[in-house]
């Protein structure tokens, strides 16, 4: 089958988060179940862009509004990533250092959806798929199917996975001249209550709708940030399908960022030198169990009670265990952390920036990933820290809780909590720090953990069920 996927993030080309390291792994083991997998998303000024050389594949023009541009879609000729690579420019919009968080995002990524479409006609074939990914992409199955210019298109199946509900992209109204002459009749396919939301668009319009875990489609009919009718509506077309994990970038015996590579059998040793890096790094002592947290500081990942509860976890176990915390996000957590810096000198330390060699490091030195997230439609930290060996202590909700077996149940090799609170997450590590100390059990999680199967390899039939199914 021939599948194209469009979104904002692609690692390496451009990641924000877990959505660039799913585009960026599950069409490479598209291809190499034997299908042609194509990635589209805007051409960003990132370091890829200009450490790799591109060819012009097409040059076209279009409008948004009254605005009329010319676009160009470069290819990356060597098929490098293991699947053909496309970036959309668009002189001015789209060619910027960041991804997200500009003021005129509706208006960027509108217009990259038009292109795509406009592009898209241009060929002389029909692909199998489209597949789009969260609200940025949300208007494409809109678009193919009721925009007159793009007709010819109707005929091509539309798949939009949500990776996370909670951003959608609203527009008001007076936005909809933006859309490329549409059929009046289907304003309701563009609305959710009175705003043009893409990522309801996207659900309403596309043939079939995935979410990146089981437990999270449950979930969005009870908390979507004001779309549960929807998918209460559209659970018929809604499919769980979790994430895998690409196995060829996080393998802790070739990973490229470590100096210390380990395996299963190798696990405590291994570990022991990656932690001896980050703890003379970071001040630490290397003899006390270290707790990580990476990621977005922001409320979903309830990075908000993380400062509160790590100065908790510090005096319940009197400095016994060290903390170690790789973010940004919002600037009072930021504050917080920062704060806590010079006071906790020696059991704890921060960074604040996004550092993807310092992630695997910390994946690889950690005992215990930290993840109290309110909201989690996979999460593939705790996948990563699992292949690498460190338990994760999860909130059970969405991908977590299909993800990490608490280690009080048969086989358990994790730490779940109910609630997104400090008392739940310093009662956790009060039972971290005492498994830590049974070393035969603690190094039974580990090897255990790391066993398990999350690559791409066995999940990619699920996606290529989905498809078939659109025949
Ligand atoms: P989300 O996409 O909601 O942020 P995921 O768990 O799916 O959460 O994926 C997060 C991805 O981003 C992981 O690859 C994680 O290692 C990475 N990441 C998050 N924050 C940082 C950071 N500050 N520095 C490096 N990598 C980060
Ligand atoms: C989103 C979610 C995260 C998920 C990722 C990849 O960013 O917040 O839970 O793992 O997408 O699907």
């Amino acid at each position: 089958m021939e599948i194209i996927h469009v979104s904002a993030e692609c690692y390496p080309v451009a990641k924000a988060g877990g959505l660039g390291d799913v585009v960026g792994a599950l069409p490479k083991y598209q291809v190499k179940a034997g299908h042609v997998a194509k990635v589209v998303m805007p051409m960003y000024r990132t370091k890829f862009l200009y450490e790799n050389d591109w060819v012009v594949d097409f040059k076209g023009q279009t409008n948004l509004g009254n605005w009329f541009f010319d676009y160009t879609v470069i290819k990356e000729p060597t098929n490098k990533l293991g699947y053909d690579l496309y970036l959309i420019d668009i002189n001015g919009l789209l060619d910027r250092q960041k991804i997200y968080g500009y003021d005129d995002d509706a208006e960027r990524f509108t217009a990259f959806q038009i292109a795509f479409v406009n592009w898209l006609a241009s060929w002389e074939h029909r692909p199998d798929v489209v597949h789009c990914h969260d609200y940025h992409t949300g208007l494409i199955p809109f678009m193919m199917q009721y925009c007159y210019d793009y007709n010819t298109l109707r005929s091509v199946p539309t798949v939009i996975t949500i990776h996370n509900a909670q951003y959608q992209g609203w527009m008001g109204w007076d936005k909809s001249r933006y859309i490329p002459r549409w059929d009046l009749w289907k304003r309701g396919m563009l609305d959710w209550n009175e705003t043009i939301n893409p990522l309801a668009s996207g659900i309403k319009c596309a043939a079939k709708v995935t979410t990146v875990s089981w437990s999270y489609m449950d979930e969005l009919r009870s908390n979507s940030n004001g779309l549960e009718k929807l998918f209460e509506y559209e659970r018929g077309k809604c499919v769980g399908i979790l994430n895998g994990i690409d196995n060829e970038v996080w393998n802790p015996a070739t990973d490229k960022y470590l100096e210390h590579h380990f395996t299963v059998k190798t696990v405590a040793a291994g570990k022991e030198k990656n932690k001896q890096i980050l703890c003379e790094r970071f001040g630490l002592d290397p003899a006390k169990p270290l707790f990580i947290f990476i990621g977005r500081l922001v409320g979903e990942k309830a990075a908000d009670i993380l400062p509160h509860a790590i100065r908790m976890g510090i005096e319940q176990t009197q400095g016994q265990a060290s903390f170690l915390v790789l973010g940004s996000g919002e600037t009072s957590v930021e504050w917080e952390f920062q704060q806590m810096a010079e006071p906790y000198k020696g059991v704890f330390n921060v960074v604040i920036g996004y550092d993807e060699t310092l992630s695997h490091v910390m994946y690889a030195g950690a005992d215990f990933l930290l993840m109290p997230s309110r909201v989690e439609p996979c999460g593939l930290n705790q996948m990563y820290a699992m292949r690498y060996g460190t338990v994760p202590m999860v909130r059970s909700t969405g991908g977590l809780q299909d993800t990490v077996v608490d280690m009080g149940d048969p086989d358990g090799f994790g730490i779940r909590f109910d609630q997104a609170t400090a008392n739940d997450v310093t009662y956790s590590i009060s039972r971290a720090v005492s498994v830590y100390q049974d070393k035969t059990h603690f190094n039974w999680m580990r090897q255990h953990m790391m066993q398990i199967d999350h690559s791409w390899e066995s999940t990619v039939d699920e996606y290529t069920n989905v498809y078939k199914s659109l025949r």
